[in-house]
């Protein structure tokens, strides 16, 4: 397993800030384990989320490995989530947790009014599973990842609860995404 936690800890991108947007798209949605300062619905323009990245440790094993949610490129979608305004110590732990292949980057995000509104700017940090990363599965038909998803656990519990909980939170701060929605339809059948 690739583990970048110290990758991680050499991508500075906001060295000297006292305080840093964290963009959350999956998890971090709706189980935010750390302290932040505030909490804003944004959403990050170029990106759509996908259940392409196994989860060894987390929510599957190395024999069976869970699936998680990354992004992907799409120029003209949005990916809607939650921004935390966190301190930069917050992100060692979250290097360590994320370390099956995330990468720390930089994205401008846009925070979001109770309609779902753009209103403002600012950039953020997101953690990333690019397809690059030994962890990444990739596309596959929606039935063979829900079922994938139905059947895996790991120590963190689950993998299903995650998919759950995600689809959830999404609907819960009005936001569009076929591919959760349609995982979720999925799912049931499982
Ligand atoms: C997130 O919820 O933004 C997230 C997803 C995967 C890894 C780290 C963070």
């Amino acid at each position: 397993m690739l583990d970048t936690t110290v990758l991680n800890q050499q991508r500075n991108f906001f060295e000297g800030h006292a305080a840093i947007w964290l963009f959350g798209y999956g998890s971090l949605i709706w189980k935010a384990d750390f302290d932040f300062l505030e909490r804003r619905p944004a959403y990050i323009h170029g990106w759509e989320r996908r259940f392409w990245q196994a989860s060894h440790d987390h929510r599957g094993t190395p024999e069976a490995p869970g699936r998680v949610a990354t992004l992907i490129r799409a120029r003209d979608s949005i990916c809607h989530g939650m921004a935390y305004l966190i301190t930069p110590e917050v992100l060692a732990p979250l290097d360590v947790r994320e370390k099956n292949g995330y990468l720390r980057e930089k994205v401008p995000l846009t925070f979001v009014d109770e309609k779902g509104n753009g209103i403002e700017q600012s950039e953020g940090l997101i953690y990333l599973a690019s397809d690059d990363n030994p962890a990444f599965l990739g596309e596959a038909p929606l039935a063979e990842i829900a079922q994938q998803i139905a059947s895996a656990h790991g120590p963190s519990g689950p993998n299903r609860e995650y998919l759950v909980n995600l689809a959830k939170a999404l609907r819960e701060l009005g936001a569009q995404d076929a591919h959760i929605f349609a995982l979720e339809k999925h799912l049931g059948r499982f």
